[in-house]
């Protein structure tokens, strides 16, 4: 007889592993199935995030920045350096590590908190009766090669994540045309760097690159650059990003085709105004959105149902349309981020366990780490104006902060947008040094319900990049102090 579970999750990304150690801490008996591969052939745990995405981008990210900082900046402290040069295999190298070290330490989470880990995909088949446990199992088939297991579990969290949207003109092959994979694995840099997208991994993965010395030229099919941000917050970006970093970005464009040479790719594309361009490039990334992954979870064999953008339809508990199946992260509605894929895996973890759980979509913090980076939570001004929200706002630029100044990095501002009747915060924008970090203070205010009066009474460390939110916060009502 096949194994039986009180719960299987079904991927082991930051949505699938983290719901899996929460089920495990509540007393459940859980198995976490997961099917990824790393180049070595291993299984590897921790999904997109660990493998992909979050971690080896940040490590690619700081190994970057600091090249950048001892090329173009020591300089202001006095600080001399010669002969730089920077070892790419190495840096690499190091960003691996990393990845080896995150995704063992998953597998050893997993085993201390007695969650069985399985090794390979999962396919959702039927829905039996286990008399002798008296209940329902869903039964999962695992496929590891030829080897075929079969698992049944009471409940199933489906955490199966995304994978890049491909474009037919663009077919990746990780040599020349890449995505985030392949974008994190060049071993030398390219000289002329091409980027369809200029999303979140286009901006991310085109500095990287860029700050090593290729030429970069992002292609975004949208009219203006980084419209999900706050419209203010994007004008800086762009503005900072093509002068200081010297990213070339063109918006409004539509590509015509690509071709694949001996030695480089050629995109032909119309501009904002229609004239027919062509770019010629080393590498070409493809970053244009990430689709949810369901190929081979046998949807269709148990009926669970998809909604028009091949999501999992859930509603606001994480809840399919199948008994005791719940799905989270990537593969449902809502931002594809790590962070809102692990809170939902708790949430349902505990709704499971017989708790209440629950996610704030609405309290789902953004941030892209550039330099400089872009928080933000809440609502932008262009959404408030949208739906006719009276709103204030209130702003405070980096220039005029000790810390900044002492950084070095001084460009950027925080923005506050309050309620206009009752104050209470809607949204706040971030550009700047370490926002990444400042975000968390408005977060927390967000799900406080807090007024920009608030935050304008807490005392804030001196001298602090949090300042800038304080004295955003206290412009709100036309009182900040140092501008
Ligand atoms: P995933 O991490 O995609 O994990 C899904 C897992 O399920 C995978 O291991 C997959 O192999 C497995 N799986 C799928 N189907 C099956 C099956 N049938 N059987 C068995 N296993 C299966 N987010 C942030 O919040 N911050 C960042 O800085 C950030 N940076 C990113 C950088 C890049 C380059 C990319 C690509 C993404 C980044 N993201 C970031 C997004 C983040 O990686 C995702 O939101 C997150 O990984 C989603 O988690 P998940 O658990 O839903 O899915
Ligand atoms: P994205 O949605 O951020 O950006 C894709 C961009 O490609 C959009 O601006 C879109 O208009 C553009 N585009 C689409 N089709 C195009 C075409 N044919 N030609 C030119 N442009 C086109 O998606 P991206 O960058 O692929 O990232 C996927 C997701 O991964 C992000 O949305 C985010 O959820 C997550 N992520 C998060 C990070 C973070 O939190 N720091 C970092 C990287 C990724």
């Amino acid at each position: 007889m096949s194994q039986s579970f009180d719960v299987a999750v079904i991927g082991a990304g930051p949505g699938g592993y983290v719901a899996a150690i929460r089920c495990a801490q509540l007393g459940l008996k859980t198995v976490c199935i997961d099917e990824w591969k790393n180049p070595q052939d291993k299984p590897s745990l921790g999904g997109t995030c660990l493998n992909v995405g979050c971690i080896p981008s940040k490590a690619l990210l700081e190994s970057s920045e600091n090249y950048e900082r001892a090329a173009r900046k020591f300089s202001a402290h006095g600080i001399k350096v010669e002969g730089l040069s920077i070892d790419i295999p190495a840096m690499i190298g190091r960003k691996d590590k990393i990845v080896a070290n995150f995704t063992g330490g998953v597998a050893m989470l997993l085993k201390k908190n007695k969650v069985a880990p399985m090794h390979g995909r999962a396919t959702l088949c039927k829905r039996d009766r286990d008399n002798e446990a008296d209940r329902e199992l869903w039964q999962i088939e695992i496929r590891n090669g030829d080897k075929v297991e079969t698992v049944g579990a009471e409940h199933v969290i489906i955490a199966t994540g995304s994978v890049p949207r491909q474009l037919d003109a663009a077919p990746v092959d990780n040599e020349r045309i890449l995505d985030n994979a392949g974008a994190l694995a060049l071993t030398e840099t390219p000289k002329r760097l091409g980027v369809i997208g200029g999303g979140v991994i286009g901006l991310e993965m085109g500095s990287v690159w860029r700050r090593l010395g290729a030429e970069v030229t992002i292609l975004e099919a949208l009219p203006e650059f980084l419209m999900s941000a706050d419209e203010q917050v994007s004008k800086e970006a762009r503005k900072i990003f093509t002068r200081e970093l010297g990213l070339v970005i063109n918006t409004g464009v539509k590509i015509s085709g690509i071709t694949s040479g001996q030695d480089n790719i050629t995109v032909e594309y119309s501009d904002v105004d229609g004239n027919s361009q062509k770019l010629e490039v080393d590498n070409l990334i493809v970053a244009v959105g990430r689709v949810p992954n369901t190929t081979g979870l046998g949807a269709e064999n148990v009926g669970l149902k998809l909604d028009e953008r091949e999501r999992i339809e859930v509603d606001a508990h994480c809840r399919t349309n199948l008994p005791n199946i719940y799905a989270v992260g990537d593969v449902v509605r809502g931002p594809m981020l790590a962070h809102k894929a692990s809170e939902e895996g708790v949430a349902v973890a505990e709704m499971i366990a017989g708790q209440a759980g629950h996610v704030n979509l609405d309290a789902i913090p953004w941030v892209i780490y550039t330099s400089p980076e872009i928080a933000w939570v809440g609502k932008t001004e262009q959404e408030l104006k949208a739906a006719g929200v009276e709103y204030k706002a209130g702003q405070f630029p980096f220039m005029a902060n000790g810390r900044a100044r002492a950084l070095g990095e001084t460009g950027g501002f925080v923005k506050v947008l309050a309620d206009a009747g009752t104050d209470r915060i809607l949204g706040i924008h971030m550009i700047g040094p370490y926002v990444s970090e400042l975000i968390a203070e408005a977060v927390v205010a967000m799900e406080f319900a807090a007024s920009s009066e608030d935050i304008a009474r807490i005392v804030h460390a001196h001298p602090s990049l949090s300042e800038v939110v304080h004295e955003a916060a206290l412009a709100v009502d036309k009182r900040a102090i140092h501008i």
